[in-house]
């Protein structure tokens, strides 16, 4: 039978069973209990090294960081900070668990939002690279430490993402970043609080896949024009974003097309390009394990409940993701019947997925989510008393 489209090496079907790094995640379920997270971590080691050896290929000098608020287990930290990896890090928080974590100050970039007096103080004691969203960030930093070098994040006012939730700069006004049409402003801004600017930064949103990489690259270009402009930069940073295909039909961005992209419109500035991956790291690396724990027909369809709900994953909810499941014990066996595989927090939406095709499941199966390896664990909550996943790192 034919590999279904998200087998890759370290995802693998073997003896009629799912395995991921070697472990038949079935097993683990029972071993550890569910629900579960369970991470590959040499899968996340290979994604950051795919991403740095193609900037590399296209000749630029480059940083690659995590983005800390995907991922924190401490196995898949030391494994990506062995590996040369660097944090983006967006709260005082995740500041001090990169520094617990072992990266010194200098690797860690800090790209945050609405920062609070008590926020500046903590951030402020360590000598990381500031990216600064907005005039008013500016003037509280100047005014707090005059002499301090920033970088400045930008809002092109187009993006690209997933879908508009994850679109992160458009014609519709976002939170984030300086407009266009307040860049001289925080320029004079900086300038009059004698803070130097090395740095530029933008996100322009997150899961984007290879057909957006054009629109991604016409945006750079134009970015790459207002760089042009500004003297002392030392780095631009093109924020994370890369998607990774979640469902059969989407395809994986071109990474070499993407770094050549970016050295051909940034490459002439001669700075540092400094990537901040989260989900192109982590996402495909993880799996969430849940139990099948009731069946039920209910107004013509069938429900297959599981040990699990949206606040252990809430990607489905707050981005509507799309979800495949996977029968651990029959990964590949012939799909029969549609499930609606629903939560068991108390809210009608928590579903996971609506009409997947699966073979016949039983009470006490095991399902595998799959591309859960990214956020899920940091953004899941206590919603209902219901506990959060456990996770672990192969
Ligand atoms: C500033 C910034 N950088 C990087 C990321 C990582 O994004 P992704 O996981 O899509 O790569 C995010 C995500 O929200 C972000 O806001």
């Amino acid at each position: 039978m034919a590999s279904p489209w998200w087998a890759r090496n370290g995802l693998e079907i073997r003896q009629g069973r799912l395995i991921m790094a070697g472990q038949e995640l079935e097993h683990l379920a029972r071993e550890h209990g569910t629900p579960l997270y369970v991470y590959d971590t040499a899968r996340m080691e290979a994604n950051a090294r795919r991403l740095a050896k193609a900037l590399e290929s296209a000749g630029l000098r480059h940083r690659v960081l995590l983005a800390l608020k995907s991922q924190r287990h401490p196995a898949v930290l030391k494994r990506l900070r062995a590996a040369g990896v660097g944090i983006d890090a967006c709260s005082p928080n995740e500041v001090s668990l990169a520094l617990e974590s072992g990266w010194n100050a200098g690797e860690i970039s800090f790209t945050g939002t609405c920062l609070s007096p008590r926020d500046w103080d903590r951030i402020l004691a360590h000598p990381i690279q500031l990216n600064l969203d907005s005039l008013s960030a500016i003037r509280q930093l100047g005014e707090r430490l005059p002499g301090r070098t920033i970088g400045l994040r930008l809002n092109p006012r187009a993006g690209v993402g997933y879908s508009e939730k994850q679109t992160y700069s458009g014609d519709r006004p976002t939170k984030f970043g300086i407009y266009p049409n307040q860049l001289q402003r925080a320029l004079d801004l900086a300038r009059d609080h004698d803070l130097r600017v090395n740095g530029l930064h933008f996100h322009l949103g997150s899961g984007w896949l290879r057909g957006d990489l054009s629109r991604f690259l016409e945006i750079v270009q134009r970015l790459a024009g207002v760089a042009s402009e500004i003297r002392g930069l030392e780095y631009v940073n093109v924020g994370g974003g890369i998607g990774v295909p979640i469902q059969e039909s989407e395809e994986a961005v071109d990474l070499d097309a993407y770094a050549r992209g970016l050295a051909e419109h940034l490459g002439p500035l001669g700075v540092t390009i400094i990537c901040e991956p989260g989900d192109f790291v982590v996402r495909d690396a993880g799996v969430l394990l849940a139990e099948v724990v009731c069946i039920d027909e209910k107004g013509g369809e069938t429900f297959a409940g599981v040990d699990c709900g949206w606040n252990v994953w809430c990607g489905t909810f707050i981005y509507h993701y799309p979800q495949e499941v996977v029968l651990c014990r029959a990964p590949t066996g012939e799909a029969s019947r549609k499930y609606t595989i629903a939560g068991h927090i108390n809210e009608a939406s928590d579903l996971f997925a609506e009409g997947v095709l699966l073979p016949e499941v039983r009470e006490g199966d095991v399902l595998a989510l799959l591309n859960t390896g990214g956020y899920g664990a940091n953004m899941s909550s206590l919603h209902c008393s219901r506990p959060h996943a456990g996770e672990i790192a192969l």
